[in-house]
């Protein structure tokens, strides 16, 4: 495969910022998007590229020959569905995070996937981020490790519906939305990362009852904690849409603190030692940081495009990253099991 050609499915923002990842991209390009209304599809193709085709029918896009993969950006409930009818075209795809509702819809997604001979990714950002390696790297300088805080927690702006009580999709289990689908994801993913999988755990969340799209009203969770069990280290992650995290995150070993000042975008990271003295750790390549920063905190989307375009090509293989994505899923099962929240069927 010469280019890798992308279709898009949904039309926000963070589809916008796909496509500028995108364009950092060698190997790949845009040829169209998806949306309910053909006119909405139009308007969103013509402004990235005016060559670029525009479908309101999801059968005709997976059935183009025109298009190799697809980005799907859909409301989280959506993901599996629309993974599925692309991969049964042989279309691979980059799939927003959380990639499924558990971890047992996201296996029958990824088998559907290796059996077809597709690519399969959820669009993780942060597992692509070089950050992530140097964090995980000091983590042996500072062991043994005892006590950790992960936090990724803004006011979401569309909270404002949930206080207007009007339904939002992110908000909406009917959609599979809520603090711990949107945000705490990261969180979990952050902590299998640095960590590896927990023993056990405990949680507890703030569930606030909104109305859905059907009309119904139930719980979701608009912020939460959960404290992963370690053989020797407790750690606590927390997650909020609807609260902010003004402190960053860390973690403690007995031979130093790890402090890094985003979960999302790391951009500060160092370690205090125990005399008092501090190191700086380096993040990224100077390069790379400076090419990324028109992307603002989004700018890791530019090493998840890259790698799943190499995974495309053949350069490299997406095995880790789906077992990581089936874990963090199994992980939010038990803390949702726990929280007591359910996502109803659509
Ligand atoms: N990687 C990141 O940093 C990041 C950031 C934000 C969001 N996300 C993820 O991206 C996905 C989309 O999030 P979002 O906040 O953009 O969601 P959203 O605004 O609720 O919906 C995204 C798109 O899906 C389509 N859509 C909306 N409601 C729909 C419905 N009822 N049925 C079918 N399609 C519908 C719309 O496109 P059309 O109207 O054109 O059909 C819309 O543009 C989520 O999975 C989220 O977790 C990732």
């Amino acid at each position: 495969m010469g280019i890798v050609r992308f279709a898009t499915i949904g039309t926000s923002i963070i589809t916008t910022s796909f496509l500028t990842a995108l364009e950092r991209v060698d190997g790949a390009e845009f040829v169209g998007a998806y949306s309910r209304n053909l006119e909405n599809a139009r308007e969103f193709s013509r402004n990235v590229n005016p060559e670029a085709r525009a479908w309101d029918d999801l059968d005709a896009l997976v059935a183009s020959s025109e298009v190799d993969a697809v980005y799907i950006a859909s409301p989280n409930a959506l993901h599996p569905e629309q993974a599925l009818r692309c991969i049964e075209a042989g279309k691979h795809v980059l799939v927003e995070k959380p990639f499924a509702r558990s971890a047992r819809e996201a296996e029958a997604v990824f088998r559907a996937a290796r059996d077809r001979g597709v690519v399969a990714m959820e669009a993780m950002r942060l597992a692509h981020d070089p950050a992530y390696d140097s964090l995980t790297a000091a983590l042996g300088r500072i062991s043994p490790l005892r006590l950790s805080r992960l936090s990724f927690c803004t006011q979401s702006s569309r909270y404002d519906l949930v206080r207007q009580g009007r339904p939002s999709n992110i908000f909406d289990p009917e959609f599979a939305g809520g603090a711990l689908m949107d945000l705490g994801v990261y969180v979990v993913n952050v902590a299998l990362a640095l960590f590896g999988e927990p023993g056990s755990l405990c949680a507890k969340a703030v569930l606030r009852e909104v109305p859905c799209a059907s009309g119904a009203r139930r719980p979701i969770d608009i912020a939460g904690v959960a404290v992963l069990h370690y053989d020797g280290h407790e750690a606590s992650l927390e997650y909020s849409k609807s609260s902010v995290n003004r402190l960053g995150c860390q973690v403690q070993g007995e031979g130093g603190t790890l402090l890094f000042d985003s979960l999302g975008y790391p951009r500060d990271a160092r370690i205090l030692w125990p005399d008092g003295s501090q190191e700086v750790l380096a993040l990224r390549s100077e390069e790379d940081a400076r090419a990324f920063e028109t992307l603002g905190d989004l700018g890791n989307m530019v090493f998840e495009t890259r790698d799943f375009v190499a995974a495309v090509v053949g350069k490299r293989s997406v095995g880790r990253e789906a077992e990581r994505t089936v874990a963090a899923l199994r992980v939010m099962d038990d803390i949702r099991h726990r929280i007591g929240l359910e996502f109803p069927l659509r």
